[in-house]
């Protein structure tokens, strides 16, 4: 999940995708790689409780497997947390070698899931460059407002100096848009615009504004098991049904 404009729903839609996935049989691993650790203690770990995070894996060279969390809500999910060490490895990282390879080699040691998601921090140094080094693709989650689509510029900028630069593999998985408010028109002209610019790049699932999905985090629980009815589940259940059908075309 990538976006550098704060507040879009990366983390939510990492942590509900994730949950959504594991319904549907699929063992995901989790990565929590921003220091505010909003994954990490919306899965009902406090970060100051987390004693071996991420940063231990990027900074000093720790196995993934070494700091993975279950989380019990969910089956097939495991989290790799954030710490409030990861403050400090933007820092640290600057002075380490192949500094933005370092979530990509803790990656190639994991085996035994099918989806890898990683939540970013709403930033482009180097812990979000780590993160798009080590990726297949980039999930884009994108507000539904105004100043979304100036960020967007940007952010398709960085995606092509990554692709030139670190890692020629890296695709566009898609735009998701959220927080969508269908009684605004505001809400629905953006939906159209981004469409229109990106037809191929933006999934047909729309993450609606809920009550119940800003609340889940708070439970410690992703919203497959606080509001398993509503309709903030039902779209993330519908983004991963999206997902694995491309992901099942692409395997054909
Ligand atoms: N669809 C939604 N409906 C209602 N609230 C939402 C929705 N998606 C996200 N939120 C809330 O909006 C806030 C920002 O969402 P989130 O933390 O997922 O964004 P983010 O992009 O990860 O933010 P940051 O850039 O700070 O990491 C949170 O309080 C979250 O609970
Ligand atoms: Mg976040």
């Amino acid at each position: 999940m990538c976006n550098q404009k704060g507040g879009v729903g990366k983390t939510t839609t990492a942590v509900n995708l994730g949950a959504a996935l594991c319904e549907r049989g699929r063992r995901v691993l989790l990565i929590d790689t921003d220091p505010q650790a909003n994954a990490t203690s919306g899965l009902g770990y406090p970060s100051r409780a987390v004693e071996r995070s991420v940063y231990d894996v990027l900074v000093l060279g720790r196995p993934i497997g070494d700091v993975l969390l279950p989380v019990p809500a969910v089956p097939g999910l495991a989290l790799a947390p954030a710490s409030l060490a990861l403050a400090g490895a933007e820092l640290e990282l600057a002075d380490l070698a192949r500094r933005e390879f370092r979530l990509r080699y803790a990656l190639e040691a994991v085996d035994g899931y099918d989806y890898v998601l990683v939540d970013s921090p709403p930033s482009l140094a180097l812990i979000t460059v780590n993160c798009l080094v080590a990726a297949d693709a980039m999930l884009i989650p994108l507000q539904c407002e105004y100043y979304a689509l100036e960020g967007l510029s940007l952010l398709t900028h960085t995606h092509g100096l990554v692709t030139q630069e670190l890692n020629p593999e890296l695709e566009i998985a898609g735009i998701v848009m959220t927080l969508y408010d269908p009684r605004t028109l505001l809400s629905t002209q953006v939906v159209a615009e981004v469409r229109r610019r990106f037809p191929d790049h933006t999934f047909a699932t729309i993450i609606p504004r809920s009550v119940r999905l800003s609340e889940a985090p708070s439970h410690g629980l992703p919203i497959t098991a606080y509001d398993p009815a509503g309709r903030g589940a039902a779209s993330y259940r519908a983004l991963a049904e999206e997902l694995l059908a491309r992901d099942a075309l692409v395997a054909v």
